[in-house]
């Protein structure tokens, strides 16, 4: 992951910089730093934690060229050394990606003094290593050795030149009056400029003086790339008196529904409204198969949505974690037009997930995507169908998850509908979903009071059916990774082949029961934990809470909804009480250890 942001112009307060930097750190957070020129130094100024230690140690210097990063370690661990900047000679470097043969340059580079431990260092004392006086010629000739995934923005004290270049790890280049500010992504800049230029892979950006050109070493020619200028707005992240931005982003999702929503539902017809391009995407085909692939919290959404495509669309399909499809070996695939690829991701940068989505637009698949963040990767190499939730801040994805639904749901019921398939009792209630969203969020405090006795236990378990099981998968997921609790989740039904040896008093299990269809079969599975002296907590509706509120130790409430709307108000809970056990350990909610928002490192 990491952040990375360079500038070359007439002068600017080092304090802008910081501030850019400061919007990235989702992008890793355990250390940060900088190297500015002034007066004719260099300087490198680094440190273990977070940006903000850095503000004192510049104070409110002016300089014209500046790179600085805000790290998520791979290879060393967080400390002052590892931070980047990483220099070599009047060479300053930052970041972004791994350096798959970063042992091998370094058995070449032997005359050089490592002191880091890194993959990243080796970049810089490379480009050195063929440095005569002329930064852009070094680097062309750099790039033909490194392998694996890059980002970097490197400068030269001496010329006072400025290089960037983009290897899958994502690269902007903002377009200042006087000036460029080099950012990993647009948000981040929007506030200085709204031109921008992408970069795309193999792209070697050079500012000389106030001129740039652009290379591209992969096709070896120089190219030229439109500006873009960026009409969207960002609202500036603010937690609006919110304890937490989690809690904030929690709470805008019957909005952030709304807004995914909005114009494309026919109100009068119940007919789904595609995007054109989609729309006609979807009707040039035959789909007889759809398999969603995506990380994480998108998984979890995928995973819903195969149970909507065969349930729903009538459509067979399967979802995969992208990090294992990219290992399946495909030489027996062919592409029959009859099988179309989901990718879901709200950053749109995920590193396993692009890089399925290019191997399979390479081998001439059908893809659509869904990203939530407009100018990603994913947003601007394929056909993407966005979701519309606002930028997260929380590193837990919370509003995103609900906002992939919709997108997920509409994809399904548009080809439901395609099929002649009746399907206007979801929609009807779909359309007010968000209404039933913000009831749930009126009242969510008592949450807090059940989290709290569960604070101390260290393992939980997540039980769910049907489609209830990747919610209690997403619910175990924000438990474990804002809490640091372990939290499994299991099928239900799969609870008696082996899991159901863990349950004792220690253990908790959290039972995501709505009612539907597997009512009978969900009581059958608490009986069995409560006979081993197992608590359990379970998140019911009115209807559901009647046959199991003699029978269990707390309850989690929501509201009672057709089945296929039931992700969109399990998970409320399942977050808040996330969130309400991470707070009362006193963890940092936002920013969990070991994380980063956007993993775009294998
Ligand atoms: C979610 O809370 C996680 N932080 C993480 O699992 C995330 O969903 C995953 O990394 C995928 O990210 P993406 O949606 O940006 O591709």
């Amino acid at each position: 992951m990491c952040g990375i942001v360079g500038y070359k112009g007439n002068f600017i307060n080092v304090k802008v910089i910081l501030d850019t930097l400061k919007l990235l750190e989702y992008r890793g957070y355990d250390s940060a730093g900088l190297a500015f020129c002034s007066e004719g130094n260099l300087f490198v100024r680094k440190s273990k934690g977070k940006i903000d230690n850095l503000y004192e140690m510049v104070d409110s210097l002016q300089t014209d060229l500046v790179v600085a990063h805000t790290r998520w370690a791979t290879h060393g661990i967080p400390n002052d050394i590892n931070a980047h900047p990483h220099t070599s000679g009047p060479l300053a470097l930052v970041h972004n990606g791994i350096i798959e043969n970063y042992r091998e340059i370094k058995e070449r580079l032997k005359d050089y003094d490592f002191k880091s431990d890194t993959d990243s260092e080796v970049i810089v004392h490379l480009i050195h290593s063929f440095y005569k006086g002329n930064l852009f010629d070094a680097v062309l000739d750099a790039v033909k050795i490194l392998k694996g995934a890059f980002a970097f923005v490197v400068i030269d004290n001496n010329t006072k030149d400025l290089v960037a270049v983009k290897m899958e790890s994502p690269i902007v280049i903002g377009l200042l009056d006087s000036g460029f500010l080099i950012s990993s992504d647009i948000p981040s800049i929007i506030k200085w400029t709204r031109k921008i230029i992408s970069l795309e892979n193999g792209d070697v950006f050079y500012v000389h003086s106030n001129e740039f050109k652009i290379y591209n070493f992969l096709e070896q020619k120089f190219v030229s790339r439109n500006v873009e200028i960026i009409e969207w707005d960002i609202s500036v992240a603010e937690k609006s008196g919110y304890k937490h931005f989690m809690l904030k982003e929690i709470n805008e999702q019957g909005k952030v529904i709304r807004d995914t929503l909005f114009g494309r539902i026919d109100e009068e017809s119940l007919k789904v409204v595609l995007d054109d391009k989609v729309r006609e995407f979807l009707d040039s085909l035959n789909i007889d198969n759809i398999i969603y692939i995506a990380c994480g919290t998108s998984y979890h959404a995928g995973l819903i949505g195969s149970y909507y495509s065969n349930e729903l669309a009538g459509i067979n399909s399967t979802a995969f974690y992208a990090s294992e499809y990219r290992y399946i070996e495909k030489k027996y695939f062919t592409s029959k037009n009859n099988t179309l690829y989901i990718f879901i991701s709200q950053s749109g940068e995920t590193a396993d997930t692009l890089f399925v989505a290019r191997e399979l637009k390479q081998m001439g698949e059908n893809i659509v995507t869904i990203p939530n963040v407009i100018g990603s990767s994913m947003y601007r190499e394929f056909l993407s169908f966005p979701t519309r939730a606002g930028i997260e801040i929380g590193v837990a994805a919370t509003k995103t998850f609900t906002a992939q639904l919709v997108n997920i749901l509409l994809l399904n019921l548009y080809l439901a509908q395609k099929k002649g398939f009746d399907v206007s009792h979801v929609i009807q209630e779909l359309l007010f979903i968000h209404e039933v969203v913000d009831g749930i969020l009126e009242n969510y405090e008592y949450i807090f009071d059940i989290a709290e006795k569960y604070v101390d236990y260290q393992h939980f378990m997540y039980l769910g059916r049907h489609l209830m099981y990747p919610v209690a998968m997403e619910g175990a997921l924000k438990l474990k990774e804002i809490s640091y609790i372990h939290a499994e989740a299991y099928a239900a039904g799969e609870m008696k082949h082996g899991p159901i040896a863990l349950i004792d008093n220690k253990m908790p299990t959290l039972y995501v029961l709505p009612f539907n269809k597997m009512i009978n079969k969900n009581i059958s599975n608490i009986q069995e934990v409560k006979a081993r002296r197992g608590k359990v907590l379970a998140l019911v509706d009115k209807k559901s809470k009647e046959f199991v509120k003699d029978l269990v130790d707390d309850l989690l409430e929501t509201k009672y909804v057709n089945e296929y709307l039931q992700p969109f108000v399990t998970v409320i809970p399942l977050q808040i009480f996330a969130y309400s056990v991470a707070d009362f350990k006193g963890l940092n909610v936002d920013q969990p250890r070991n994380l980063a928002k956007s993993v775009t490192v294998e």
